[in-house]
């Protein structure tokens, strides 16, 4: 239904390498350079910060600050893009504008990774790729986009209205979760899972599927059909599984590692 539009892709890949090898004078070369503009799908992923420090395996180097209540972004990550690179610099000052808005939807929950050094890298890994689009064209415009994506859908408020709610006793079947989002994505997302030492199905994150004009879509089953590869990277956790209950735990600001092994959580 999409393979059509390679073509198109392609033609922009051409333009958009030029573009780079432009952008990138310094160090002019005959060879077009890796770094291409060929993408044609990019993940939305938010993680949510009540499991998210389960999946980091050590205690005490998570750190989740009060302020943070709610589903945090990960990242914005355009896929199959090859390589992103380091050849674009970015400055702390160039996102002054919208910094308490950052801190608060895409904080760093790594105590010793400063809210800076994690944005920086999600540019470089990620956005670097996704700038030769014009809406986020800048690191200011692709933070400025991934806030904007992340506000669009607010599934605190989703989830909770429709009882979806955090505990240490209640679980969840795939199906209660899924009906809530489906309204919201239709099948355009993933839910992803750690497991905790107990065995049990953290939720951790929520991976939403978009195209490149920033609309739903590009679901994996839908690639599938022109690209032959697997979309699972560099993030923590396995698809949740279908036949398991899912545990939507609560955020434990003093023991984030372990949400739900303090006595005062287990009365909740
Ligand atoms: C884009 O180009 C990179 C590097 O050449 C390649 O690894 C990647 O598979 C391409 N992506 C698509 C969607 O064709
Ligand atoms: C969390 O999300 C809810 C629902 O969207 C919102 O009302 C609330 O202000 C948010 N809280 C924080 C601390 O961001
Ligand atoms: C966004 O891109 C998809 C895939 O190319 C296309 O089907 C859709 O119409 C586009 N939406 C908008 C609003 O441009
Ligand atoms: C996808 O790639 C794998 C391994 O290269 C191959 O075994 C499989 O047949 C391919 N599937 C399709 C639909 O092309
Ligand atoms: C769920 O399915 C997977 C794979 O089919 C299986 O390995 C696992 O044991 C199943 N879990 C339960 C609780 O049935």
């Amino acid at each position: 239904m999409i393979c059509y539009k390679g073509i198109l892709w392609a033609f922009m890949a051409v333009l958009f390498t030029g573009w780079f090898v432009t952008y990138d004078a310094g160090q002019f070369s005959e060879k077009p350079s890796k770094h291409s503009c060929n993408w044609t799908c990019m993940l939305l992923t938010l993680q949510w910060p009540g499991s998210f420090c389960i999946s980091l395996n050590k205690p005490n180097i998570c750190k989740i600050p009060q302020t943070v209540q709610n589903w945090t972004i990960h990242g914005l990550w355009p896929q199959r893009t090859g390589h992103c690179c380091d050849c674009w610099p970015i400055f702390h000052s160039h996102l002054q504008d919208i910094e308490p808005e950052l801190s608060q939807l895409w904080p760093s929950l790594v105590k010793a990774k400063s809210y800076f050094i994690f944005w920086k890298e999600e540019w470089i890994k990620h956005g670097t790729c996704a700038g030769c689009e014009e809406t986020m064209g800048s690191p200011f415009h692709y933070f400025q986009t991934a806030i904007k994506l992340r506000k669009l859908y607010d599934i605190d408020s989703v989830l909770k209205t429709s009882g979806i709610t955090t505990s240490c006793d209640v679980s969840y079947k795939y199906d209660d979760i899924s009906s809530v989002l489906e309204p919201l994505f239709g099948r355009n997302y993933d839910l992803q899972c750690v497991t905790d030492d107990k065995g049990r199905q953290a939720w951790v994150q929520l991976k939403i599927n978009l195209f490149r004009n920033q609309t739903l879509g590009c679901h994996k089953q839908e690639q599938k059909q022109c690209f032959n590869t697997t979309v699972w990277l560099q993030s923590p956790g396995h698809p949740c599984p279908k036949n398991e209950s899912i545990f939507y735990f609560p955020i434990n600001y003093e023991q984030p590692h372990e949400p739900c092994n303090s006595s005062h959580f287990r009365k909740a």
